[in-house]
């Protein structure tokens, strides 16, 4: 087992990367929170999957431990599902001492990370992630949000957990579709801060779409230390957090003209890293060299490269709404070399369009 810390004063934890984690983390849990009771936040073939090996770990250390199944899918992050989920921590006396668990992938976490920073006026709450996605992005760093029908993410608090547990075993489950969206944010992880994980992802690709246990292991626990790393150094986005909106810019845009169902989200940002590099490239950024390593490795991953049959107009349009454009103005992260990024506050609207058309 890898074990990392994200260093942020009292708001410091550990994230945890191995395999058999599960069972386990009852014991972590008492010995960081002492819980009053847990609460396990999950989709019900999650449950079904991982709900009693983890439920087991908090009922050998006796914590009282009930497990609350929202359905799958994005549409749970919402005010309506966290209501539901206030009135049964309300009706089973759940008190600040009560621990909230998020077991599950992004949608689970974000959620359950939201009630956490919002029930009276915060529990402590516990990352267990479950798609790869999730274990090297969403789990670390504190971002919690639910959604709105003007705009994703939109409604939200900073609130870090107490301990992120990524057990590797939970992902022989995954759909290959989820596991490929996990991929694209470890290559975006590589481009913004680390030329040796991008190396890495390019000598061995084809190990780990075979899901080779070693290569997985490395690539996962050094994108929870470069997400650390960024968080540290920003906790609250104030600058360069940014920076892990690599392809998030054009990505988000695409996920909103497709209405969130063409592409998954990891898709989405791989078509946008390979345009974004494009951008990095117009604006004499980058050379040709980077753009192509960036768009070869997306290819090897089997993730999409080209953007799909939208009008250049209604994508810039759709950028403005990006929680990063400010004062009218659309910002990109574009990259400089592999492992160097720029944040760029304004790019002018025709060298966006010619690289979208590009
Ligand atoms: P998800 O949570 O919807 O999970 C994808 C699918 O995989 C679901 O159907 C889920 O039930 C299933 N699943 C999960 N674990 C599984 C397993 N081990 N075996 C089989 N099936 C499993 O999607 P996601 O990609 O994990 O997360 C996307 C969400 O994360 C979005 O809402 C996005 O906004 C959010 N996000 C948040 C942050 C952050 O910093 N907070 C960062 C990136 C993304
Ligand atoms: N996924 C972007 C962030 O955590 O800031």
């Amino acid at each position: 087992m890898k074990r990392l810390n994200i260093d942020l004063a009292d708001r410091s934890y550990e994230i945890l990367v191995g395999r058999g984690l599960l069972e386990k983390a009852g014991e972590w849990v008492q010995a960081i929170v002492k819980p009053s009771r847990v609460v396990i936040i999950t989709h019900p073939s999650i449950n079904l999957l991982y709900g009693e090996k983890l439920s087991s770990g908090f009922s050998r250390q006796d914590i009282p431990t009930r497990i609350l199944e929202v359905p799958e899918g994005e549409t749970s992050k919402s005010l309506e599902q966290a209501e539901k989920i206030y009135d049964h921590l309300l009706e089973w006396k759940c008190d600040r001492q009560t621990v909230l668990v998020a077991l599950g992938g992004g949608v689970i976490g974000d959620l359950t990370g939201f009630i956490a920073g919002t029930y009276m006026r915060g529990v402590p709450f516990i990352q267990i992630p479950t798609t790869l996605l999730a274990q090297v992005d969403s789990s670390v760093g504190g971002k919690t949000a639910v959604n709105r029908p003007l705009g994703k993410n939109m409604i939200g608090v900073f609130y870090q957990p107490k301990l992120v547990v990524a057990d590797l075993e939970t992902l022989k489950s995954l759909p290959e579709k989820e596991y490929k969206a996990g991929i694209a944010e470890i290559i975006k992880h590589g481009v913004i801060e680390d030329a040796q994980l991008f190396e890495f992802l390019e000598r061995q690709f084809q190990n780990i779409l075979a899901h080779d246990t070693e290569a997985l292991e490395h690539i996962i626990a050094t994108s929870c230390a470069i997400k650390a790393s960024v968080v540290e150094k920003d906790e609250r986005e104030s600058h360069y957090r940014m920076v892990l909106n690599f392809g998030h810019t054009i990505g988000h845009a695409i996920e909103a003209l497709t209405g969130y169902s063409k592409y998954t989200h990891g898709e989405a940002v791989a078509i946008g890293m390979v345009y974004a590099a494009k951008l990095s490239q117009l604006t004499g950024r980058c050379s040709q060299d980077v753009t192509q390593r960036i768009t070869d490795l997306i290819k090897n991953f089997g993730l999409p490269t080209q953007l799909p049959d939208l009008k250049a107009k209604d994508m810039i349009q759709s950028m403005y709404l990006d929680k990063k454009t400010a004062h009218k103005k659309i910002r990109f992260i574009l990259v400089k070399d592999i492992g160097s990024i720029e944040i760029v506050d304004h790019v002018e609207e025709t060298i966006i369009q010619e690289a979208l058309q590009g």
